[in-house]
């Protein structure tokens, strides 16, 4: 069975989607996206998704060219289309085809695109085990709380952590902590979970939210706040978290064990936390 994806007011099958070379996502990159995980077919946090994507139209200053009672139901349909109960929906608005100029245009009309892939959770032994990371100078622009599709300053510092044998970065800009190419990342020092604020330098990640809720509700302290490079180096605790790696342990950093070098136990708790969590949700949902 071949993928169906959505484009322009159709389903069809991936390899028929094409799209005019001058729209503007191809020509500068100018469009926003989403990444929903749906677990047994269900959409997890699809308001606070879509509500993250009305923020990254108006910041680019594109129309939402649906509500979102049509967002839902696309998003229904295209993941009754696709095989696998868990997927992972990706959807992206651009400014539409229109002669290249910088200028926005007149009458271009957005392109509205979503596909499904399968939703790769990191395995048991994954978890188990933890990520490795190198850490990074953050060289992004200064509105990293957009989602964008221009990623080449993400695409160039995931593959600066590939190269390096590792699976992510961990960005740091004027001695402080951001987050890495593709995730959120969190801090445990003395027992106290620390975040990054949101602001201008991150990307206000859904799945954070829900690991903040989720140390909150089990009594772990939460502290949002600046995060100094020497507190990520000399942390108790390294977490990543996004919709594709729900929250996983950072276990090495530059080469250095985080902590023990092991998952720790604040870490096991909120992953625990975190499965249950979503369990309950898809059985409400169900
Ligand atoms: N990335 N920060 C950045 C730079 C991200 O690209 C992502 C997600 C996150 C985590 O956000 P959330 O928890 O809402 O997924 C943080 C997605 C998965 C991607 O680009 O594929």
């Amino acid at each position: 069975m071949s993928d169906i994806v959505f484009l322009n007011g159709e389903f069809v099958p991936l390899e028929k989607a094409r799209i005019p070379v001058l729209d503007r996502g191809f020509i500068f990159g100018e469009g926003v996206y989403e990444v929903i995980p749906a677990y047994s077919r269900h959409p997890f946090r699809q308001p606070e998704h879509l509500r993250r994507l009305q923020r990254s139209l108006d910041a680019i200053r594109l129309a939402n060219p649906m509500t979102d009672a049509e967002w839902t139901r696309l998003i229904h349909d295209l993941i009754a289309r696709n095989v696998g109960e868990d997927q992972s929906i990706y959807l992206q608005v651009t400014r539409g085809a229109a002669k290249r100029d910088h200028a926005f245009p007149k009458d271009a009309k957005p392109t509205v695109f979503m596909m499904s892939s399968p939703l790769a959770t990191p395995t048991r032994e994954m978890v188990e085990r933890g990520a490795a990371a190198v850490s990074a100078t953050d060289y992004r622009w200064l509105r990293c709380d957009v989602k964008v599709t221009s990623l080449l300053a993400n695409c160039l510092l995931r593959q600066h952590a590939l190269d390096a044998g590792v699976e992510e970065v961990v960005l740091f800009r004027d001695g402080y902590l951001t987050e890495g190419s593709a995730c959120n990342v969190l801090v445990v020092r003395n027992g106290t979970l620390l975040a990054p604020p949101k602001n201008h330098l991150v990307l206000p990640g859904i799945t954070c939210d829900v690991v903040l809720e989720l140390a909150a509700a089990k009594s772990v302290p939460v502290e949002v706040r600046e995060i100094t490079q020497d507190e990520v180096l000399s942390a108790d605790e390294l977490w990543l978290t996004s919709s594709a790696k729900e929250v996983l342990a950072i276990t090495t950093l530059d080469g250095r064990p985080v902590g023990s070098g092991k998952p720790g136990a604040v870490f096991k708790a909120i992953h625990q936390a975190f499965q249950e969590f979503k369990r309950k949700v898809m059985r409400q949902a169900a």
